[in-house]
């Protein structure tokens, strides 16, 4: 079958609503907070609170092809199947339909609607454990449906399992995983090593605890099928990137370098990384709520992504601007239809991949001097010792304070150092790094302490981005909390803000989730910030509030965010709200007697 990217959306989405669903859109890659997961790494996570048992507004039949991030397989990037974004195809039920509707439409789908061959199928189920019982059930519904009964393997809790890793209070369940051999020539394949998974129906019977799992008391199911995937299943292809979503973009690669892909090795492995991390890079920037390159957080697997990127067009040899030509390929040719929102963006993206390309090389020329010193060092030591004690055991590690040195002063994402080292044959200390980033992290906070309170401690252009969102703040602790709550003080850094204000109570979680949602809906909206000096009493006449009253004179200056905030400020700010980022509450706790201090970032 011939089929492309835009096609296969379809056919997802008509099949499911053939059958009763509502399609209800894509939401946002960045995760909401409200699971501690930094990207949407599932088509359920937004739809967590309707597997425990909230009504939907959409009904009890969901469908939809949502983007997903997620980087624990980021080392496997750069084979046929494996990506850092992806898109998911996913249906579920909401407490109605379960396993004997599931199993027989993922069937009919697979087998007639997409035309796979049954008897190359194998799927998974699982096996049983303490805390649930054996899937016999699918097993014996999957047999009936003409599935081989010897491609139906019981599996345990590390196969068969699906939850979020490191929540709790979330719904998860066994589930029904489903395989087809990736390479169509191949006439006796063999499960496992022949096969690659498509998709899994997880049954969503279970809440996660703190110690173990508690039936939900209803039956969901939640299905999750790879879209990059399936799309070269459904083509007779062994390449994702030989799919109607990379070929532009490999053409362009092999255009630039005048490398083959097809030649394999290392120039096609270097081709799928820099497409791979590129289409995440426009995603991730390009997104409703999109983030910028930075050292924390979400912010920070952004920047190992792109600067793993550039790294590969080094190896590849053509230069950073190659991930300009291939995201532009992305944003105008692939994704335009089913992400408007990136050609809008489309400037915006290029600039800040050119930005950070431009950071990286300037940093990388000064940190490879510092990497080559480290492992002379090193070098030097085992001559040395070689020389005076033949049982020597030559030193092989990059230590945990070289590392952390390379990352704080140069800019060296760990990784980064980690495959340079292995290229060499070392290894790099990671636990060392890690102390060591504490170590710093506490030197830092005491200093912190040390500094003079209150307000802007320099200029920089991020510190300018954290006054303006310090005024998002506000507005929306008012708005969600109370009229009543005022600003009592902030403090600002280059790589995050403070800020306290009155309040008598903790925030609960759905209101931190609540306040963080309001702001980052102002950062999209990008309104601009208007400056405006007026006297005192006109201020007040029009409801600006003031923070640290006494610090006025007769004619004071305002900011106002549309209606969202008014408030009179010294300044300085950012002219619009859209270049603030994603911001994040990372801490909500107690100042002083009914004082709350918030910590957040804009990553
Ligand atoms: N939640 C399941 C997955 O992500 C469907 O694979």
């Amino acid at each position: 079958m011939n089929i492309t990217g835009k096609q296969l959306r379809q056919k997802w989405l008509d099949f499911y609503k053939s059958k009763g669903h509502t399609d209800i859109g894509a939401v946002s890659l960045i995760g909401d907070g409200s699971t501690g997961v930094m990207f949407n790494v599932a088509g359920m996570q937004p739809l967590m609170p309707y597997l425990l048992g909230k009504p939907h507004p959409a009904g009890k039949r969901l469908c939809n092809v949502q983007g997903c991030v997620r980087t624990v397989d980021i080392d496997s990037v750069g084979d046929a199947s494996h990506f850092t974004f992806f898109e998911m195809m996913g249906n579920w039920s909401l407490g109605d339909y379960f396993k004997k509707e599931k199993t027989a439409w993922t069937f009919e789908l697979l087998t007639k609607e997409f035309g796979l061959d049954k008897d190359k199928l194998c799927t998974t189920v699982f096996k049983g454990n303490s805390s649930a019982p054996r899937d016999g059930e699918t097993a014996e519904l999957l047999i009936g449906l003409g599935i081989k009964p010897e491609h139906v393997y019981y599996l345990p809790k590390e196969d068969n399992w699906w939850e979020l890793e490191g929540t709790v209070g979330t719904p998860c369940g066994p589930d029904n995983e489903w395989f087809y051999p990736l390479d169509p020539a191949k006439t006796d394949p063999v499960f496992p090593e022949d096969y690659v998974e498509i998709g899994n129906d997880v049954y969503m019977q279970y809440k996660k605890t703190e110690t173990g799992y508690e039936p939900l008391g209803r039956g969901n199911v939640d299905t999750g099928f790879g879209f990059d995937r399936m799309l070269l299943f459904l083509n007779g292809l062994s390449d994702a990137y030989k799919t109607d979503l990379f070929t532009a973009a490999i053409a362009k690669l092999e255009e630039l370098s005048g490398k083959k892909y097809d030649d394999g090795g290392e120039d096609r492995r270097a081709m799928r990384i820099i497409a791979d991390h590129t289409r995440t890079t426009v995603m991730l920037i390009g997104d409703k709520n999109g983030i910028l390159p930075s050292n924390v957080g979400a912010g920070y697997i952004l920047r190992r992504i792109m600067r793993r990127a550039i790294r590969y067009c080094r190896r590849l040899g053509v230069s950073s601007s190659a991930i300009c030509a291939v995201a532009s390929i992305f944003i105008e040719k692939v994704y335009n239809e089913a992400y408007p929102l990136l050609l809008e963006k489309k400037d915006y993206i290029l600039d800040e991949i050119e930005r950070e390309a431009e950071r990286f090389e300037a940093t990388l020329a000064s940190g490879m001097k510092e990497y080559e010193k480290c492992v002379q060092g090193i070098a030097r030591k085992n001559e040395f010792m070689a020389k005076n004690d033949p049982a020597y055991v030559p030193e092989k590690t990059i230590g945990g304070k070289a590392a952390f040195r390379l990352y704080d002063t140069f800019g060296f994402p760990l990784e980064l150092t980690e495959e340079l080292a292995a290229e060499q044959g070392l290894s790099v200390d990671r636990a060392g790094f890690e102390a060591a980033f504490k170590e710093h992290q506490e030197t830092s906070r005491a200093l912190e302490k040390g500094q003079a309170k209150g307000g802007l401690e320099s200029h920089s252009e991020q510190a300018v981005k954290y006054h303006t969102a310090t005024h998002l703040l506000n507005a929306a602790l008012k708005r969600v909390l109370s009229p009543d709550c005022n600003q009592k003080g902030s403090n600002i850094t280059d790589e995050r803000m403070r800020f306290d204000f009155n309040f008598d109570r903790a925030m609960t979680p759905e209101e931190i989730a609540a306040v963080e949602k309001l702001v980052n809906e102002k950062i999209g909206e990008d309104i601009p910030v208007v400056f405006k000096e007026m006297s005192l009493e006109e201020a007040r006449k029009e409801n600006f509030v003031g923070v640290f009253d006494s610090k006025y004179g007769e004619v004071v200056k305002t900011y106002s965010i549309g209606d969202f905030s008014k408030e009179m400020c010294g300044g300085p700010h950012v002219e619009r709200t859209g270049v603030l980022g994603h911001f994040r509450i990372v801490k909500e706790q107690s100042s002083s007697a009914g004082i709350r201090r918030i910590k957040a970032i804009l990553e």
